[in-house]
C-alpha cells in the first residue's frame, strides 16, 4: 500500500497573536524545527495512531471507526487532544471532499516538541494529517497552489473543530511557510520579503494551559471590559503593520521596540506567566533590541530580536540559564514538503 511522508516546520507568532483571532492581522513564520507525519490507507476500519516522540510514553494506540465518527479510548487522556486533531482532520477531509473509501488510516508521528510548546505543534499535526488524507486520496500535486488552499483551509477547520476558536494563522503559515502576513478576513498569508535574515532566538518554557484556555480567557476579559480590549486588540493590529513596514525596511531597532509594545500589550492582556515576564526582561537587559511571549502564551513560545550573530549566542545562554529551551535561531523559508525518501519509509512503517 502506498506509503506518504510529510515534514511539517512548526511556527512562531512574531506580532499579533490572540488578536488575530478578532479579525486582526499578524505576522508569523515557519522555523527549521519539524513534525513527520507518515501514513497509509488500510482495509480495516481503524485508525491506528504509532507515536515516535520523546515526550508521548504511550507509543500506539488503536482506535475503532463507528459510521464516520473515531471513538476515542478513554483512558488514554493524556494524548486524546493530540489524537483528536488527527481523528477530526481525518473526518472533514472525509466529508468535505466527499471521500467514500470505507477504510481506515495508518499513522506514525515523529516529533522531539511537547504537544504544547506553543510553537503551533497542534497546527503541524492538523495540517500534516489533511496534507496526507489529500495525497492518500487524490495522487494530487500539493505545489499547486489550489491543492495548498484546500489543505490550509481544512486544516484551519480541524483546528476551529478541536479548540472551539481559532484564526488561520497556524495552519496558513505552516501551509505556505516563509515570514507571512496573516489577513485573517480574506483569509490570506501574504509573503514577507525579508532582506535580511532577523537575528533571532526562539525557546520555550513549560505551557501551563491549553491554547483553547488561554483564547478563551481573552474572550472573557473581552466581555467584561469591553471598550478597553477592543482598543488594547486595535492596538496590536496597528503594532502588526508597523512591524511589517519595519520588516520590509530592515528596521531592526524599530521591529525590536515594537516586540516589546506588543508584549506589554500580551501582558495587560494577562496571558504572559510570571517566567515569561522574568525572561523576557532579563534578555532586554541583555541588550535584546526586543523579545516577546509569542502565542497563546501560559509559557509557552518566545522570541528575542539580538544585534547579530554573537549576540544572539549570548542570549540563547541566558535563557537557557534561566531554564528555557532554545529550539532555532532562524526563520524557515518553506511550508510543509513530501519526504521522497521512501526506501526509509516502506522499511520503517508499523505494520
Ligand atoms: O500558541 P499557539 O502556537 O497555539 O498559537 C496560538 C495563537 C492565538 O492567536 C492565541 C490563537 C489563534 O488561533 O490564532
Amino acid at each position: 500500500m502506498n506509503v506518504i511522508s510529510i515534514k511539517i516546520p512548526v511556527k512562531i507568532t512574531l506580532f499579533g497573536e490572540h488578536a488575530v483571532v478578532y479579525n486582526k492581522p499578524a505576522i508569523a513564520s515557519t522555523i527549521p524545527v519539524f513534525i513527520n507525519i507518515l501514513g497509509r490507507s488500510i482495509k480495516e476500519k481503524k485508525l491506528i495512531i504509532e507515536f515516535n516522540d520523546i515526550n508521548i510514553p504511550t507509543k500506539k494506540v488503536v482506535l475503532d471507526k463507528i459510521t464516520n465518527t473515531y471513538v476515542l479510548v478513554p483512558n488514554e487522556i493524556y494524548i486524546s487532544r493530540f489524537i483528536s486533531y488527527i481523528a477530526t482532520g481525518l473526518d472533514i477531509c472525509k466529508n468535505e471532499l466527499q471521500i467514500t473509501d470505507e477504510g481506515g488510516y495508518e499513522i506514525r508521528i515523529e516529533s522531539t516538541l511537547p504537544i504544547g510548546a506553543g510553537l503551533g505543534t497542534s497546527a503541524a499535526i492538523s495540517v500534516g494529517t489533511i496534507a496526507l488524507c489529500v495525497l492518500l486520496s487524490y495522487n494530487k500535486d500539493v505545489e499547486d497552489p489550489s491543492i495548498r488552499k484546500i489543505i490550509a483551509l481544512l486544516a484551519w477547520k480541524t483546528e476551529q473543530k478541536v479548540q472551539g476558536m481559532a484564526s488561520p494563522m497556524d495552519t496558513f503559515t505552516i501551509t505556505y511557510g516563509g515570514l507571512r502576513y496573516i489577513k485573517p478576513w480574506i483569509p490570506e498569508a501574504e509573503y514577507i520579503n525579508s532582506p535580511n535574515q532577523l537575528n533571532i532566538i526562539v525557546g520555550y518554557t513549560p505551557k501551563k494551559f491549553t491554547t483553547a484556555e488561554l483564547v478563551k480567557n481573552v474572550k472573557n476579559l473581552k466581555v467584561k471590559e469591553e471598550k478597553i480590549i477592543e482598543k488594547l486588540l486595535d492596538i496590536i493590529g496597528e503594532i502588526v503593520e508597523e512591524a511589517r513596514d519595519a520588516i520590509i525596511k530592515n528596521d531592526v531597532e524599530r521591529l525590536g521596540t515594537l516586540m516589546n509594545v506588543n508584549h506589554g500589550v500580551l501582558e495587560a492582556l494577562g496571558i504572559v506567566s510570571l517566567d515569561h515576564s522574568y525572561i523576557i526582561k532579563t534578555l532586554i537587559a541583555a541588550g535584546a533590541l526586543g523579545a516577546k511571549t509569542s502565542g497563546a502564551g501560559g509559557g509557552g513560545a518566545f522570541i528575542a530580536l539580538a544585534k547579530n550573530k554573537i549576540h544572539a549566542t549570548l542570549l540563547k545562554n541566558i535563557a537557557e540559564a534561566l531554564g528555557a529551551r532554545i529550539v532555532a535561531m532562524e526563520l524557515y523559508e518553506k511550508g510543509f514538503i513530501i519526504n521522497n525518501d521512501s526506501s526509509r519509509v516502506l522499511k520503517d512503517l508499523i505494520v
